[in-house]
């Protein structure tokens, strides 16, 4: 399939301070969102460099350019290190709708197998569809937990 993700795009750990980044970062703001910058902000403050177990950001390349970023953190909102959240998770308008969210996502819920019972996320309304057709629950009433995927049977491990 044309533009299909494993013959466009090559999967990296991302440091978010490389120019590609901050042009990726600059697109999102202008769009209305804001994980990118948030991304950005945490890292320089060193308050989120990805570095606890199980931890990880990714980068998705197109050549030279970076089309989209996904990262894996232990949950912050729970107790414990049982919950992994899916963070910061953008991909270029450009990009989108052949694949590359799917895989960033799926790269994320592999690692997260390995070290999470449980995979979290909070989506914008718009991309509710895009997490359920990849396999997450819907969860109500949780404030930091629109989505949820069970990982336990997979764990292995402490
Ligand atoms: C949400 C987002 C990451 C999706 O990325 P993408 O690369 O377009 O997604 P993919 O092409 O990999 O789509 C994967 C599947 O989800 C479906 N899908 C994608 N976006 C969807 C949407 N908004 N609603 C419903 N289904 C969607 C696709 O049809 C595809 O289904 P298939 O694989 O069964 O054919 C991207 O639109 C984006 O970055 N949006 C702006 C920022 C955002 O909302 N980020 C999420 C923050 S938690």
């Amino acid at each position: 399939m044309a533009g299909s993700p494993d013959v466009g795009y090559v999967l990296k750990r991302l440091r978010p301070t490389a120019p590609a980044f901050v042009a990726l970062k600059e697109e999102s703001r202008l769009e209305g969102y804001w994980m990118l910058v948030r991304l950005a902000d945490s890292w320089s403050g060193g308050r989120n460099k990805f570095l606890k177990r199980g931890e990880a950001l990714f980068g998705a390349w197109h050549g030279r350019e970076l089309a989209g970023v996904c990262g894996l953190n232990i949950d912050p909102y729970f107790e414990g290190r049982g919950h992994g959240r899916v963070r910061h998770l953008f991909v270029s308008a450009r990009h989108r709708r052949s694949g590359l969210g799917r895989m960033l996502v799926e790269t994320v819920i592999d690692r997260a197998r390995h070290h999470f019972a449980v995979l979290n996320t909070r989506a914008p309304q718009e991309a509710f569809g895009f997490y359920e057709r990849l396999g997450f629950q819907p969860v109500v009433g949780e404030e930091f937990v629109t989505h949820r995927m069970m990982l336990s049977q997979d764990r292995k491990g402490g």
